[in-house]
């Protein structure tokens, strides 16, 4: 546990330092407060390095409200009085005091630093597999046949394609074979290849990442939202629509939580028969499940109307750029035509290294660390919020790199606004809502609990813990 955690539970306590404040004079309480602490630092009695007690305890102490607080340090660390470093609490800059005037000179506005971040984008970069990724470099750069340094194949190596259907079908349980497959770099790519084959609207969940709705539209398809209940898409809205093709994140819907229901996995493959559409399967995090075995993929159900499309973003990083899509034979050709003629996105060393790293098992035994240390790392944001918010609802099931917050009515921007006086990034999920959706927007965080390292994870729990609506 982090000092600052330690602290934040004993809230009666000022933790650490004594610091005799007068919050005297004009103005607002905040105003105030940095005042008393900037005369405190000019004089000598803070001196550089002192840590600030937390927010909480400080609050309490002055009786004062601990945003206040948190607000304060916030612009005394802009303003160079104080230094915020993740996971060590506030502290006293290390350098001399001020020079008198300058307390007077306009501060120049910059922008807030991010303290914490729970974006929920990345995995755990501290955790990319260094040493294999590099033995497999070396073994498979090693054994590579000259042809493989030439003009790239626009399906990517066939060693890749050969592992990839192969672990597939054992971990995901697809029905593939390696002339199917097709890599990418990443799902957006496979997404802009297939797009650009695909006509007319392609129908979405009304809750998704806007970015990959803006490949649709850039290349002219209209997107239309299916609304998203806790059983996943409404796939019943489907047949009212005028889309070909449906964009679905059956494992864990992204970013709500949910899986698809097994019965609206059943009709999403009746209704691509008989309307001779296809699904678009994002399996972006299908491989972390952790209160069962992962579901296998809906490809499985029928590999003639779904194009599956993974990536390594969530799994290993997403700077790698690697994807791989699985087509129904008879879109193998378009989308190669697509492509080009040769391969201009994925390099051939990260091809050979990850059938390499798929071959000797270093992917399966890298899923399983990469489980359990998500795992921990989700149990110890439920258990914090069952603790210290127990009235915010983390909604989902257990699995992927992100949960969502579910919040009051109407608290979500200022929830938003608070972690950013925090330096803590996070996301709210207005954003993910397509605008033509007619569901009532839903107030809510998106934790992305994957990125920060192990060091500063429970202080970003802290921080986040700061910003949450009190209960009502
Ligand atoms: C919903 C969703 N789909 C797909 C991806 C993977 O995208 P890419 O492979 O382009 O990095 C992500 C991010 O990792 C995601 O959040």
């Amino acid at each position: 546990m982090s000092e600052s955690r330690t602290a934040e539970a004993e809230p009666k306590q000022t933790a650490g330092t004594d610091l005799h404040l007068e919050l005297s004079g004009e103005g607002s309480l905040r105003g105030r407060l940095m005042r008393a602490l900037r005369e405190a630092i000019r004089s000598g009695r803070l001196v550089p390095g002192t840590r600030l007690p937390p927010y909480r305890s400080l609050a309490h102490d002055l009786g004062i409200a601990r945003n206040t607080v948190a607000d304060a340090y916030a612009e005394l660390v802009e303003e160079g009085w104080l230094s915020a470093r993740q996971g060590s609490g506030t502290h006293v800059a290390g350098r001399a005091a001020p020079h008198p005037n300058q307390e007077r000179r306009p501060q120049r506005r910059t922008r807030r630093r991010v303290l914490h971040d729970l974006m929920p984008s990345s995995p755990d970069a501290a955790t990319f597999p260094r040493a294999t990724w590099l033995t497999s470099a070396r073994r498979a750069v090693a054994a590579a046949p000259n042809d493989a340094f030439g003009v790239g194949d626009p399906r990517g190596r066939p060693e890749l394609r050969e592992t990839l259907a192969e672990y597939l079908a054992r971990a995901r349980g697809l029905r593939t074979e390696p002339d199917r497959i097709m890599v990418c770099s990443g799902f957006a790519h496979g997404l802009r290849l297939l797009g650009s084959v695909l006509e007319g609207a392609v129908a979405v969940e009304s809750y998704g990442l806007d970015f990959h709705r803006g490949i649709l539209e850039e290349i002219g398809l209209h997107t239309v939202p299916l609304a998203v209940d806790s059983y996943g898409a409404r796939i019943d809205e489907l047949p009212g629509t005028d889309a070909n093709a449906v964009l679905l994140t059956p494992a864990h819907q992204f970013p709500t939580g949910g899986p698809l229901h097994p019965e609206r996995r059943a009709a999403v493959i009746d209704w691509a028969r008989s309307r001779g559409g296809l699904l678009v399967e994002d399996d972006y995090d299908g491989e972390f499940r952790y209160d069962r075995q992962p579901v296998g993929a809906v490809q499985g159900l029928d590999p003639d109307r779904v194009v599956y499309i993974g990536s390594t973003s969530k799994s290993l990083s997403p700077a790698l750029r690697l994807g791989w899509m699985v087509l129904p034979g008879w879109l193998v050709d378009d989308v190669i035509a697509a492509k080009g003629p040769r391969e201009m996105w994925s390099g051939v060393v990260d091809q050979l290294t990850l059938a390499d790293f798929f071959a000797c098992g270093a992917y399966d035994r890298h899923l399983r660390r990469m489980r359990q240390h998500y795992r921990r790392r989700r149990d110890l944001l439920v258990s914090t919020l069952a603790e210290r918010a127990p009235h915010i609802k983390v909604s989902g099931i257990s699995a992927g790199l992100h949960a969502v917050l579910e919040l009051p009515e109407n608290t979500e921007d200022a929830a938003l606004q608070a972690a950013r006086r925090q330096g803590l990034a996070l996301e709210g999920l207005r954003p993910y809502r397509h605008p033509d959706s007619t569901m009532r927007p839903r107030d809510g965080l998106v934790i992305g609990y994957g990125t920060p390292p192990d060091h500063a994870f429970a202080a970003a729990l802290d921080a986040l813990c700061l910003v949450l609506p009190d209960a009502p």
